[in-house]
């Protein structure tokens, strides 16, 4: 299926109209899909509760639309091709036909298990086929699925499981990564001890590793397979049924469930898939990103499949076997679209360009980044030494809560500037306010960035607690959606995001809310008290840095450091742990007892020297003293 938008002047006509007309041109594109009923109205919606649906009374199965809709017409051409983490294990290729089968036993294996419409199913599983075929087969029988990425921790598993009141469990017995096997039987062994709603545990064998079963709960995937058929009606749900759970950090306390629905989210991810990579059928797409996050959900699984394109899924890690395993791949199946992140780009960055160079990579046509703002360095490298400056690179912005992309270029349409995610996509309205909430109009400006109408992919609340979505998301500015992001429009009218000016951390693309590290760390016997905040990286682009404060001297910081990140592997895994703990003995406060960051931020950043205004602090004295401990640090 082709692109609708084929050059710039369409793309600003497109704009035009569908900012003039929502629901007629959100409507127009939703036409193409198959729907079981179509829908009584386009759009009703408010910020202020929030309430948003699109296409209410719509009925539909979102699998029909990424699978049985294109048997007739694709159904030999791959839908998944799967590369290994280990090059030497053979790969697996899904035509459309293969997948639907896929999907239609799994989704059987399901029934039998007693779920149904409504129930949650969490799915922790490794970047394998089965991944994909688990979200679709849940989709098929209208259960919302609940994905945790495999590096969080047991606590982390069980938190997310319990939150949702999943009732099934997808894993399998471990999983590759690189050189390294990781147990995840064993972490969901250790999570089930705590999760009260699951009732039943299917396990995927995919390394062999010996994992306990316990009777009655845990089943072998293979065994229940060989107890279905292939054959499944998919499920008819409402256009507002929820279609999953993600789990994502805030500024405050615990992540919250994400609530993504199935109409809107079909058509938005649809839409921006072939808008802004301009798929050409038969293309191979590759997006790196692991299913664990949103990325995954959007523009691996669903948006390429409803297209009927050729998605990759790659199980390993970019410097496994050797660093030139990405461009390895490209070759291998002749990717022609890429899309990956710019802690991934700066990585592989550090091995010199020698090592793309090797690879002609002549099948790429487009290149994409996401997750993080890019810096311009990392930039040039991606388009001269991987797009050999023949592929226009996308710098897509956009969040969990957004489900799909909604400020970038259209490849080889918009025009491109480094560091810039340029003009939103048709339907998107982007403002800028300033702190007290007014538009900030015109052109040269920075401010908070907020959306102010709503789009089809669009979050509809977080799961069991509308108030903490409205509370975070629509009540910092009235009737806006505030993204958390700081935002630049340039001269010429060209976005860039500036990073976060809320208490998030973006570290290798990965969220986390300053206070969620907080409490890991606080779990430590000797801690009192913790302040996290982010600062620059060359790689990962923010690292955490934690300022602690002990009941008791330390006898040994070394080890005091060693037992804090594992209480942050416990509580988060280890992708939360901090770069940098500082141990002091108080930290920088208003008298109002609010810590101030900009103050520990700037130390963490090395800017010692011009700390602003600290008069206003409870005690000024501390401030000399985190700042002689941070230089020891380095
Ligand atoms: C935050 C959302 C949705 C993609 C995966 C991350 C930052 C995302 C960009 C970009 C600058 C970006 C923002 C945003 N971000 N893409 N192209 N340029 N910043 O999703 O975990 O929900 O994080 O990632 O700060 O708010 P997420």
């Amino acid at each position: 299926m082709q692109p609708d938008i084929t050059s710039f002047d369409e793309y600003q006509k497109q704009y035009q109209y569908s900012v003039e007309n929502p629901e007629a041109f959100w409507a127009g594109i939703a036409e193409k899909f198959t729907w079981r009923k179509k829908w009584d109205e386009v759009l009703n919606w408010n910020f202020r509760e929030p309430k948003v649906e699109w296409f209410k009374g719509g009925q539909l199965n979102i699998t029909e639309n990424v699978l049985d809709r294109h048997l007739e017409e694709r159904g030999d051409q791959p839908a998944i091709i799967w590369e290994p983490n280990d090059p030497d294990e053979s790969n697996i290729v899904l035509s459309y036909i293969e997948l639907h089968i896929k999907v239609c036993q799994l989704a059987n294996v399901l029934l039998r298990n007693g779920v149904t419409k409504g129930d949650r199913v969490c799915i922790y599983l490794p970047m394998v086929p089965e991944l994909a075929i688990a979200l679709l087969a849940c989709a098929r029988i209208g259960a919302i699925h609940s994905v945790v990425f495999g590096g969080f921790s047991a606590q982390a598993l069980a938190d997310r499981i319990n939150d949702s009141g999943c009732k099934m469990l997808l894993t399998a017995d471990a999983s590759y990564r690189g050189a390294k096997t990781s147990p995840i039987k064993e972490i969901a062994d250790e999570a089930l001890t705590q999760t009260p709603t699951i009732e039943k545990v299917l396990v995927l064998r995919r390394t062999g590793t010996e994992v306990s079963m316990t009777e009655g709960r845990d089943l072998w995937w293979h065994d229940e397979l060989n107890e279905v058929d292939s054959d499944n009606e998919a499920v008819t749900v409402d256009a507002e049924h929820p279609l999953f759970i993600l789990y994502t950090s805030g500024s405050t306390g615990k992540p919250k469930g994400v609530v993504h629905t199935t109409g809107g989210y079909m058509v938005y991810t649809d839409y921006t898939f072939r808008n802004v990579f301009q798929y050409q059928q038969g293309e191979i797409y590759w997006c790196t990103a692991d299913i664990g996050w949103i990325t995954g959900h959007s523009y691996i699984v669903y948006g390429p499949l409803l297209a009927g394109a050729t998605t990759l899924m790659f199980e390993g890690v970019p410097t496994y076997p050797d660093a030139g395993r990405y461009w390895e791949v490209i070759e291998k199946y002749g990717v022609n679209i890429f899309y990956t992140s710019p802690t991934a780009i700066r990585s592989l960055e550090a091995f010199g360009p020698e090592i793309p160079e090797k690879f002609e990579m002549k099948s790429l046509r487009v290149l994409g980044s996401v997750g993080e703002p890019i810096n311009e360095e990392a930039w040039h490298w991606y388009d001269e030494h991987v797009g050999r400056k023949r592929c226009p690179i996308v710098d897509t912005w956009w969040q969990t809560e957004n489900g799909g992309i909604l400020i970038s270029p259209l490849a080889g349409i918009t025009p491109t500037k480094p560091g810039y995610a340029m003009l939103p996509l048709p339907g998107v309205q982007p403002v800028l306010v300033d702190n007290e909430g007014k538009i900030i109009e015109g052109n040269g400006v920075e401010g908070n960035l907020c959306l102010k109408f709503p789009w089809p992919g669009m979050f509809r609340t977080t799961w069991g607690d509308h108030e903490r979505c409205r509370q975070n998301y629509f009540a910092t500015y009235p009737n806006l959606y505030f993204t958390g992001d700081g935002c630049k429009r340039d001269k010429e009218g060209y976005y860039r995001i500036m990073g976060r000016v809320d208490d998030v951390i973006n570290v290798s693309g990965h969220r986390f809310g300053t206070a969620e590290i907080e409490n890991a760390i606080d779990e430590h016997p000797n801690v009192i008290e913790s302040a996290v905040v982010g600062y620059p990286h060359d790689i990962k682009g923010q690292a955490i840095y934690a300022y602690v404060i002990c009941e008791h001297h330390p006898e040994n910081e070394t080890q005091l450091i060693a037992e804090i990140n594992q209480s942050v592997n416990k509580i988060i895994g280890p992708i939360a742990r901090p770069e940098k703990i500082q141990v002091v003995t108080g930290l920088p406060k208003t008298r109002s007892g609010k810590i101030m960051r900009r103050i520990l931020r700037k130390i963490a950043e090395g800017e010692t020297g011009n700390l602003g205004d600290t008069s206003t602090l409870l005690d000024p004295e501390v401030v000399e003293e985190i700042k002689a401990g941070a230089l020891k640090l380095k």
